[in-house]
C-alpha cells in the first residue's frame, strides 16, 4: 500500500494493484483458469506452481496445424474460378426483396487448421512432503513469476520470466540450503507422428512435425545450467531424455527456447504461398546456447529493463477501500460481486496491459483469441483471429496506454497474411480489380475467403475495422513515416475495395450509394445498407480525405463518393439506432454484438461529430437498454465490456461501472483470465477490453477528422480546426474517488496525467505536448460537468 501526499495533505491510500498472487498452487486439471501466464510475444509459459511435480505449459505463437503445411495446394479458402458473376443476381434479389443471401459466394475451407499447445516442461523435485509458507505471484510491472515454500527447514524459491531481449523463457530454482534432486523433461502428447525427444549436454530437445506427410516443424529446447557445477557434468539420461540434477545445489537454471518453420513473409505468390521458412532447429539451439552462457542476473536485468520500460509508461491508481491488497487475488477475483471492488478493477486493468505486452511484440503474431496461451491441441474456435470485434478489442486502448510500439504484429499480419490472399478474394468473390478484403475468421495462412454456411464467418468489412486501428496508430503517434509506408497502404487498399462495391440504392431510390450485400456480425439478415458498414466507410473515407493531398486519385474518388454514401446513422421507428437501412430492429433483441453502435464506440463516425445531439445520444441509450446487459445472449465478457464503454461515452457513469463490474463478476477466472460465457473456454478479448472500457471512463478525446474535413470544405486549406478539446474524467465512478492516472496518451501524441477528488471530478492535471506535429490544434482540457481546467 502506498500513501500519496498532495500539497502536504494525506489523501486516500491507493491500491498497489500490481501483482496477482495466491497462497495455494494452481491446478493441472484446470491450467487455463488457475496458472499465471508469462510471455514475450512469441513464447508463452504457464507455471502451475506445484511444489513437487511442477508443470509449465508451453506455447509458441506460430504453432498451427493446417494450411499449406498439410496441403501444398492450400488457397486460403479462395475458389479456383471467379464467383463474382453471381453478384448482380444477389444484389437484384436483395433490392427487390430487402433481404437475401450470399450462398453463391460460399466456399469450402479445407485445411483451415488450428493453433495448438507446444508441450509441457516438467520439473520434478520428488515428494516434497508437507510444505508451508506457500505463496505464488505474478508481478505485472516486471513480468516475473515467483513461487516459494518451506519444506523441512529449507526454503525453496522458483522464479520465471519470458525475456524479449534474449528470446527465451528463464526458470530458476533456488534454496537457502540445498535443493533436492531435480528431473527436468519436455513432453507433448502428439503421436502422429511422435516428436523426438533427446538429451545432450544438459539440454533437452523436443523436435517434431504437426502432420505425417508435410507438417510444420516445431522445436523446443530446455537447457539446464547448474552454476558452480563442473563444466564437464553431464546430467542427461539418454534413455528417458531427461536432465537429472543431483541434490545439493543452491541454484539451478533452465533456459527455454522454441520455434517453428512458419514464416509469414512467405505468404505471397512469389513464395508460392508456402508460409514455410527455415527448419528452426539451428536458431533455437543458438538462442538457447547464447542465453545459457549469461548469468541469471544478466538475463533478469535485461528482461526487467525491457519490460518495465513498457509497463511503466502508464499508471492507474484506484483506491483500495476494502483493504483487498491483503487478500489472495485469486480469491478476490473468484468471489468478486457487484457493486464491485476498485482494487480488483485496477488489477484487471493492469493485467490487460500486461497480457498485451506479453503477447504482442515486434516479430510475433498478434494476440489470437487466447492471446497465445492454450493448454489444448484444439482450442475453442481454433484459437484463431476473429475480426468482427475480438482482434480489434485486443487493440482498443494500447495507443492510449503507451503501448503503441507493440502494435507492429498487427500491421505485419495484415500486410503479409491478409493483403496477398485478400486481393485474390476481392477479385474472385467480388470482382474487385484493386484493394483487398477478408472475412471475419482468419488463420495464420491467409484464409481470407468466406466459409460455407457459417453466417458469422462471412463478414467482409473486417478490413475497414482494422483500418480504424491503423488510423489511430497514426493519430496517436503522428508517425508520418510509418503512415506513409504501412498505414496508408492498409487504409487505401481497403477503401479501393469498398469503393468498387458501392452501388446506387435501388430499394429506396434515394440517390445514395450502399453496400449490397452486407450483414451485421453474427446477427440478422443479409441485406443492403447495413449501418455498421456505412459507419466504418464514413470513418475510413474521412480519414483518407484528411491525410492525403487532393491531387491523389483515390482522394478524388473518395471526395466524390463520401457525400453520396448512405448514412451510417439512422434513427428508427422506436427511436433506436438502426442496424440496417431497412428498419428491421426488434425491440429487446438482446444480441451480444452492438454492431450498430460501432460508430459510437470504438468507432468515431457518430461519437465524434454527434455526441452533443440529444436525439442521437437518446437513441444510443435506447439501443443499449434494448440490447440488455450482456448476460442474456451467451453471457460473454467481451459483450459486457463493450456495453460498459458505450455507456461511458454517454457519461452514464453508473451504467458504465455496473457493466464493467458485471463482466468481472461473471467472466473472470481465479487467475484473472476472461472466460467466454462465464466458464471455459478462455477468450482473451475481455481481458484487453477492460482496458478500453476504463479508458473511456477516464478520457474523452474525439477524432478531429470530421471537423477537419468540414473546415477544409469550408475553405480552409489545411483543414485545421481551432481547438482539440479533451475531457478528463467524464465518467469516473464514485467508487474510484480519489484516484489518479499518469501517462495517458491523447490524439496528436501528447500525454496527460491527472487526479480526481472523492466525487470523481478531476482537480489536478499535467500535460506534456511532446510529439505534436506542425500545424495541429491547440489542446484544451475540461472536466466532468464541462468546466475548463488548465494542465
Ligand atoms: C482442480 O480442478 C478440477 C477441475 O476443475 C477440480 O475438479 C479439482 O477439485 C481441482 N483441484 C483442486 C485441488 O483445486
Ligand atoms: C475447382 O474447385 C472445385 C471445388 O473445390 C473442384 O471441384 C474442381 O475440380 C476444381 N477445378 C480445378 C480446375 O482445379
Ligand atoms: C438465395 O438468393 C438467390 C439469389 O441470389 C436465390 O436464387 C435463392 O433462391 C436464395 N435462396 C434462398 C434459400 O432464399
Ligand atoms: C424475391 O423473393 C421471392 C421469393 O420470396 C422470389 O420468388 C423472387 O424471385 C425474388 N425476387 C427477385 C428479384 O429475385
Ligand atoms: C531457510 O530460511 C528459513 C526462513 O526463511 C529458515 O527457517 C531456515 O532455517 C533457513 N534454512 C537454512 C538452512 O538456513
Ligand atoms: C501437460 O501435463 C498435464 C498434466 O499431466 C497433461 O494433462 C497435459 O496433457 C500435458 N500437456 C501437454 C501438452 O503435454
Ligand atoms: C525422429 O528420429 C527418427 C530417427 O532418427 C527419424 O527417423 C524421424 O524422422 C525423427 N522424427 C522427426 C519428427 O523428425
Ligand atoms: C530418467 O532416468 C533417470 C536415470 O536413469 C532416473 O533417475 C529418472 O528418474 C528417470 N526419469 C523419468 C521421468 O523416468
Ligand atoms: C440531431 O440528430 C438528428 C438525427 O440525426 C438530426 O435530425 C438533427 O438535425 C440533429 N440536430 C442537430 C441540432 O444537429
Ligand atoms: C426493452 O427495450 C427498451 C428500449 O427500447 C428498454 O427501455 C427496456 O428496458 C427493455 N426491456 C427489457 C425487459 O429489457
Ligand atoms: C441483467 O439482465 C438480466 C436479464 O434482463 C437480469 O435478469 C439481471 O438481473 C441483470 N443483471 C444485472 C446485474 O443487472
Ligand atoms: C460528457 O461530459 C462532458 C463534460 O461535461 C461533455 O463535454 C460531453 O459533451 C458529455 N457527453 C455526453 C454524451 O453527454
Amino acid at each position: 500500500m502506498r500513501l500519496t501526499v498532495v500539497s502536504g495533505l494525506l489523501v486516500l491510500p491507493l491500491a498497489a494493484a500490481k501483482s496477482l498472487w495466491s497462497d495455494s498452487p494452481g491446478n493441472y486439471s484446470s491450467i487455463i483458469t488457475t496458472a499465471f501466464p508469462l510471455g514475450n510475444g512469441r513464447l508463452g509459459a504457464m507455471p502451475i506452481g506445484l511444489p513437487g511435480k511442477e508443470i509449465v505449459n508451453l506455447n509458441v505463437d506460430s504453432l498451427w496445424r493446417g494450411g499449406p503445411f498439410e496441403n501444398p495446394a492450400y488457397t486460403g479458402g479462395n475458389p479456383n474460378v471467379s464467383k463474382a458473376d453471381a453478384l448482380p443476381g444477389i444484389r437484384e434479389w436483395i433490392f427487390q426483396n430487402g433481404t437475401g443471401n450470399v450462398t453463391a459466394l460460399y466456399g469450402d475451407f479445407p485445411d483451415y487448421g488450428s493453433y495448438q499447445v507446444l508441450g509441457n516442461l516438467t520439473i520434478d523435485l520428488g515428494d516434497m512432503g508437507a510444505v508451508s509458507n506457500y505463496r505464488r505471484s505474478l508481478d505485472l510491472e516486471s513480468g516475473v513469476y515467483l513461487d516459494q515454500f518451506k519444506t523441512g527447514n529449507v526454503d525453496i524459491t522458483r522464479e520465471a520470466f519470458c525475456s524479449f531481449p534474449d528470446q527465451v523463457c528463464v526458470y530458476r530454482l533456488a534454496s537457502n540450503r540445498s535443493l533436492p534432486a531435480i528431473t527436468f523433461g519436455l513432453e507433448n502428447q502428439l503421436s502422429s507422428p511422435t516428436p523426438n525427444v533427446t538429451c545432450q549436454g544438459n539440454s533437452i530437445s523436443l523436435y517434431g512435425v504437426t502432420a505425417p506427410t508435410i507438417g510444420m516443424i516445431y522445436n523446443a529446447r530446455a537447457t539446464v545450467v547448474v552454476p558452480g557445477a563442473k563444466s564437464s557434468s553431464n546430467y542427461c539420461s539418454p534413455n528417458n531424455a531427461t536432465v537429472n540434477v543431483p541434490k545439493g545445489h543452491r541454484e539451478v537454471l533452465l533456459i527455454f527456447a522454441a520455434g517453428t518453420d512458419y514464416d509469414a513473409s512467405k505468404g505471397n505468390a512469389a513464395a508460392g504461398f508456402s508460409f514455410r521458412g527455415e527448419d528452426p532447429y539451428r536458431q533455437v539451439l543458438q538462442t538457447a546456447t547464447s542465453a545459457a552462457k549469461k548469468s541469471y542476473s544478466a538475463l533478469k536485468s535485461a528482461h526487467l529493463k525491457d519490460f518495465q520500460a513498457l509497463s511503466g509508461t502508464f499508471e492507474l491508481s484506484l483506491p483500495d477501500p476494502n483493504n483487498s491488497s491483503s487478500k489472495p487475488t485469486t480469491e478476490l477475483i473468484n468471489s468478486y460481486t457487484l457493486p464491485g471492488d476498485p482494487f480488483v478493477e485496477n488489477l484487471l486493468f493492469d493485467y490487460g496491459r500486461y497480457l498485451f505486452i506479453s503477447s504482442s511484440r515486434p516479430g510475433s503474431l498478434p494476440p489470437n483469441l487466447q492471446g497465445l496461451w492454450t493448454e489444448s491441441y484444439s482450442p475453442a474456435w481454433s484459437g484463431d483471429y476473429h475480426a468482427n470485434i475480438n482482434l480489434q478489442m485486443a487493440h482498443w486502448a494500447v495507443e492510449q496506454t503507451g503501448l503503441g510500439d507493440l502494435t507492429e504484429p498487427l500491421w505485419r499480419y495484415i500486410t503479409e497474411t491478409w493483403m496477398p490472399r485478400g486481393a485474390e478474394t476481392a477479385e474472385l468473390l467480388y470482382g474487385a480489380s484493386s484493394g483487398w478484403v477478408t472475412h471475419d475468421e482468419m488463420n495464420t495462412f491467409g484464409h481470407t475467403a468466406m466459409k460455407n454456411d457459417a453466417q458469422w464467418a462471412n463478414y467482409p468489412v473486417s478490413n475497414a475495422w482494422l483500418a480504424h486501428h491503423a488510423w489511430d496508430h497514426f493519430d496517436y503517434t503522428q508517425d508520418a513515416a510509418w503512415y506513409e509506408e504501412t498505414g496508408y497502404p492498409i487504409l487505401a487498399g481497403v477503401a479501393e475495395f469498398w469503393v468498387s462495391q458501392l452501388v446506387a440504392d435501388e430499394y429506396f431510390h434515394d440517390g445514395t450509394l450502399v453496400v449490397n450485400p452486407c450483414n451485421s456480425p453474427e446477427h440478422g439478415p443479409t441485406t443492403f445498407g447495413c449501418t455498421h458498414y456505412h459507419q466504418l466507410l464514413t470513418e475510413l473515407f474521412t480519414h483518407l480525405l484528411t491525410t492525403r493531398p487532393k491531387t491523389n486519385t483515390l482522394h478524388t474518388t473518395l471526395s466524390k463518393t463520401l457525400p453520396h454514401l448512405s448514412p451510417g446513422l439512422i434513427i428508427g421507428s422506436w427511436s433506436q439506432i438502426q442496424e440496417w437501412k431497412l428498419d428491421l430492429d426488434t425491440r429487446n433483441d438482446t444480441h451480444r454484438h452492438l454492431s450498430n453502435l460501432y460508430g459510437w464506440y470504438p468507432g468515431s463516425s457518430i461519437s465524434s461529430p454527434h455526441a452533443t445531439n440529444r436525439t442521437v445520444t437518446d437513441a444510443i441509450a435506447t439501443t443499449l437498454y434494448s440490447r440488455g446487459n450482456g448476460t442474456e445472449d451467451q453471457n460473454t465478457g467481451w459483450a459486457k465490456v463493450w456495453r460498459s464503454a458505450c455507456w461511458a461515452g454517454l457519461n452514464e457513469t453508473v451504467n458504465a461501472y455496473a457493466e464493467l463490474a458485471l463482466a468481472v463478476q461473471e467472466n473472470f477466472g481465479p487467475n484473472g483470465l476472461s472466460l467466454y460465457g462465464g466458464s471455459v473456454p478462455f477468450q482473451a478479448d475481455a481481458n484487453f477490453g477492460v482496458v478500453g472500457a476504463v479508458l473511456e471512463m477516464l478520457v474523452r478525446d474525439k477524432d478531429l477528422s470530421y471537423a477537419r474535413l468540414d473546415a477544409a470544405q469550408n475553405g480552409g486549406v489545411g483543414g485545421k480546426v481551432q481547438v482539440q478539446e479533451i475531457v478528463l474524467g467524464p465518467a469516473i465512478p464514485e467508487a474510484w474517488g480519489g484516484g489518479q492516472v499518469s501517462g495517458v496518451r491523447v490524439r496528436g501524441g501528447g500525454r496527460v496525467s491527472f487526479r480526481w477528488d472523492a466525487e470523481g471530478v478531476v482537480d489536478w492535471c499535467e500535460f506534456e505536448g511532446a510529439g505534436r506535429g506542425e500545424g495541429l490544434e491547440e489542446v484544451s482540457f475540461f472536466v466532468k460537468g464541462g468546466g475548463a481546467i488548465q494542465c
